[in-house]
């Protein structure tokens, strides 16, 4: 089955699979980011982290397989008054044709074997001295309850990434967390948080 028929059937029930609220790593590391800066939100699905970010001021771009996952962000921008742009487009298709300040990505589960090409395709994306702010699931993650997928070839290891960004200042960890995101993600869970900054 395709990424977007996947995600299409879970985003087509009604509410916010993973809530209103953005991503708390990813919203903790808003302090980061300057004045203005252009961000590009890669998996964003239903879109709660693009709908905080570009209530911040930020000029946000949002990019998924989803196209119903953009609908629902869509429906969500007009209604709070805000202006996003939306992407519908497997990640393994990205063409890079554009620089951002900050790329983010939450719960982004793309297989082990696309990962090369992505994660060399968002070092590309990244401007000097940009970020690429991100929370995924552990390979742990099939200890816990809390969401995610059962499929090991989905999930992460810290040296996924620190194999890879050679151009860049890196700092990710493993650590447990509590998550409270819709019925999506509930509970105890063992994640990876990346924050890596291009140099
Ligand atoms: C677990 S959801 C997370 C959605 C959102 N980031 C959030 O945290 O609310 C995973 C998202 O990644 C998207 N996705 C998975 N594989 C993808 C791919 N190859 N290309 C584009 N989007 C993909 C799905 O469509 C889905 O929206």
């Amino acid at each position: 089955m395709s990424q977007q028929k996947f995600w299409n059937s879970k985003f087509s029930r009604d509410g916010f699979l993973y809530g209103l609220k953005p991503n708390t790593f990813i919203a903790s590391k808003i302090k980061l980011l300057a004045k203005n800066s252009q961000v590009l939100c890669i998996g964003e699905g239903e879109g709660r982290n693009a709908i905080f970010l570009a209530k911040k001021d930020f000029d946000v771009t949002a990019v998924d397989a989803s196209d119903i996952g953009l609908l629902k962000l869509q429906d969500r921008a007009k209604e709070e008054g805000l202006k996003i742009h939306t992407l519908c487009m497997d990640l393994n298709h990205w063409k890079v044709e554009h620089k951002y300040d900050v790329i983010v990505a939450s719960y982004l589960h793309m297989y082990k074997n696309e990962r090369k090409e992505l994660f060399e395709k968002i070092e590309e994306s990244l401007n000097e001295n940009a970020y690429f702010i991100g929370e995924f699931f552990s390979t742990k993650q099939v200890n816990y309850s809390s969401g995610g997928p059962r499929d090991e070839d989905l999930l992460y290891t810290v040296d996924d990434f620190k194999s890879s960004f050679s151009l860049c200042d890196k700092d990710i960890k493993e650590q447990i967390t509590i998550l409270d995101e819709g019925k999506g993600h509930q509970g105890e869970a063992c994640v990876i948080r990346v924050v890596i900054q291009k140099l």
